[in-house]
Parts: C-alpha cells; structure tokens; sequence
C-alpha cells in the first residue's frame, strides 16, 4: 500500500512531450484519478509508474524507495492496460487464477479469491469461457478481475470501464472503488471521463500536455479551477473576456468590450489586467423577469441578470442544456434538470443569472484563450 511520488519526469516521443516536468504525490491508500483528454500523457503516466517506459528524466518513489531502475517484476504494481491482454488459450477462471497460481498461493484461498473477483465483476456465467467467446465489455471486466487477484499493493488501471456498456460502467463505479478500498490498495485510475472521476476519487489530478496542472478533491477542482483549462474541462463552463475593473474583498467585478459587467468571486489578479470570467454552465439560474414600475424602475445596469432570448434546449435525458443570447454578453449556455423542459422554448424571453461567487476570474493566459481551452 505504497506511497507513490513521481518526482520531474520528463519523456520525450519527438513531437510532444509525453511527460514534460510530470510532478505528484499519490498517498498510501487512495484511490487517486487521472483525469485528461486524449494524448495528454494518462498512459504513459501510468507505465512509468509500473516500469514499462523508462522516464528521460526524473524519479519514480514507492514509499521513499526510488524505483526508476527496477524492473518491473519487483514493483508492487499491476497495470491494467488500456487494450486488454487476455490469454487468449485460457479460460475466465484460468485468466483470473494466473496470479495466484504464479505465487503459488495456498488452493483454496486463491479458489476464493478468484471466485469472488469474477462475481464482482459480474462474470460467474462466463467461467469456463475463451477470451474469443467473450464481448469486448467481458473481456475488460475478466482483465479487471485478473488485475485485481494480483494481490499487487498498488493498482494502476489505464481507462478500466470505458469498453464497457453505459448502465454497467455505472454500477461498476462505486462496486471497483469499495473493493480496492476493502482490499486497501492505492489505485491509479486513468479516465477522460470528468463524471467517472468526480464519481470515484478520493482526490483528481487533472494532466495536461504531460503536465499536472492541479490537484484536488473532486469539490475542489470542480469549484475552484485553477485555470480557465481545469474550468472547462471539468464541467463545461461559460467564458467571458474582459478587462478586471475592481476587486473589493469576496467580490470583484470585470467590464466586458461593450461596457458591460460581470460581477465573480474575488482575486489577487491586480485591477486592469485582461481577464476571462468563467461560469460553470450548471451554475446559471434563471430567475423571474422583472418587471419594471414607477417605485421600482430597471437599475442601469442590472448587475449579474442578463436578459436573453433562448436559442435552443436540448434534451439530455436527466438534463436539459439551453442556449441563451444574452443582451451584451452573447451566448450562455445552462444545464438543468430536465423536469424544467417545459418551461423553456426557443424564442423565450428569459433572464439568466448566476452567483457571482460560482464565476472564478482568470488571467488570460500568454497562448491566448483559444489554445487554453483546446482539448488536445
Ligand atoms: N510509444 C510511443 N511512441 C511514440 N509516441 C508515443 C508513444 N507513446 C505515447 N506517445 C505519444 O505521447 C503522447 C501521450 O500519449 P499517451 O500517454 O498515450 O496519452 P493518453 O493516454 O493520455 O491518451 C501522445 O502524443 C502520443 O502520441
Ligand atoms: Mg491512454
């Protein structure tokens, strides 16, 4: 149940970076997410950990130990690899008694364990099976039951559910996670699925380019994003770039090109910087429209409530998405649950808000925002 540090590595393929000054601490029984889109260095994190690609640069820790030159048979980790790798010759039983049978451990523990890996993963009707007779979903869940009877301390899994159908990559969430805590393992899990993530780490570690760009409990980086990159990929966020105008203690405000305001949660970012405000779109509300009276005329500028036309609602099934054109700021997206689909329709007159407190400020990064926010 190692501690794990991965400490500058750094691998170079030629074009990209793989791993460019690739820094984290994984803690002694966690169960710890990788979270990045494709080609940003997940699985080659991964095998550097267990010793399949040597780092150009930098050192691989377990539990204080530097590990970067040993081979990958004296680690305690197993790898479930992104492709599965099934012996094709065996049985699901025989695929998932491999492990123990190498370790030689006592007959009937091992019967066991190996019977109840392949329950939890759901195989029990599929023992006497050849990988060849097998879905591509079978196949990952008996590579998963088979890295899980490594009795390795520590388990890496290179995206573990993405083959598998919707409804089973559910349930098999919060079942893969409560086994590897039962069993008290540290895992690493690799995923591009921001829910997947969310749902399943103790903490998230976004990667970008080779690069951690920031750690944290799933609230943390969903909340509290550290750059616009982090804000948009975990949650699709609305951006709006401005220059910072003030910053008064938990508040500040941002003034778009055309002179209009946005009111987001506080910043060191000093007053008169460009900046990008970004709102997680299901942070947006929509509030009654105000009608203005005599006692109560329109404010100036209404401050945070924009009104809108709506351009369209899509249907997500739990979720619905609606694209609003607000007066001066353009196009804001807003996730709700679905049961407000009947309230909205194209051509609606709406006002949309959000709490200024959920909208995190920006520096706009060198590159420019659109490279920022690019998923490659
Ligand atoms: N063996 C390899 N040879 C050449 N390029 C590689 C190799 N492995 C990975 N890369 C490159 O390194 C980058 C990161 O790849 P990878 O770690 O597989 O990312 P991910 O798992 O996040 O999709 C990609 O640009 C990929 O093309
Ligand atoms: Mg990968």
């Amino acid at each position: 149940m190692p501690e794990i540090v991965l400490d500058g590595l750094f691998k170079d393929y030629g074009d990209n970076p793989a791993a460019d000054g690739l820094s984290l601490t994984v803690n002694d029984g966690e169960y710890l997410c990788i979270l990045g889109p494709t080609g940003s260095g997940k699985t080659t994190c991964l095998r550097m950990i267990c010793g399949l690609t040597k780092p150009d640069k930098g050192k691989v820790l377990f539990d204080g130990v530097d590990v970067t030159d040993m081979p990958v048979s004296e680690r305690s980790a197993t790898m479930l690899s992104q492709v599965y790798s099934l012996f094709p010759p065996k049985t699901v039983y025989e695929n998932v008694m491999f492990s123990p049978e190498i370790k030689e451990w006592d007959e009937k523990s091992a019967r066991q364990l190996v019977r109840s890996m392949i329950k939890m993963v759901h195989m029990e009707h599929k023992v006497s099976s050849y990988p060849i007779q097998l879905s591509g979903g079978q196949q990952q869940r008996t590579a998963l039951a088979r890295a899980l009877a490594s009795s390795s301390e520590v388990l890496l899994l290179d995206e573990p559910l993405t083959a598998l159908d919707a409804r089973l990559r559910l349930e098999l969430r919060q079942e893969l996670r409560s086994l590897v805590k039962e069993m008290g393992l540290t895992a690493i899990h690799v995923t591009h699925d921001q829910d997947e993530a969310l749902e399943m780490a103790d903490r998230i570690a976004i990667i970008r380019k080779g690069r951690i760009v920031q750690t944290g409990t799933p609230m943390e980086v969903f909340r509290n994003p550290k750059t616009p990159f982090v804000s948009n990929f975990v949650g699709r966020s609305n951006i709006f770039l401005g220059k910072l105008r003030s910053v008064d203690g938990a508040f500040s405000e941002t003034e778009l090109e055309n002179g209009m305001v946005i009111r987001a949660r506080g910043t060191d970012i000093p007053a008169g910087t460009d900046v990008a405000v970004a709102v997680k779109i299901g942070s947006t509300r929509f509030p009654p429209i105000q009608i203005p009276t005599e006692e109560k005329p329109e404010p100036e500028q209404p401050k945070g409530y924009f009104r809108g036309r709506v351009e369209r609602v899509l249907f997500e099934g739990a979720t619905i998405t609606i694209e609003v054109d607000a007066e001066g700021i353009g196009m804001v997206s807003s996730k709700l649950p679905s049961r407000r689909y009947d309230d909205y329709k194209a051509g609606d007159e709406v006002m949309v808000s959000w709490l200024p407190e959920r909208a995190s400020v920006f520096e706009i990064p060198p590159e420019g925002m659109d490279t920022e926010l690019r998923l490659d």
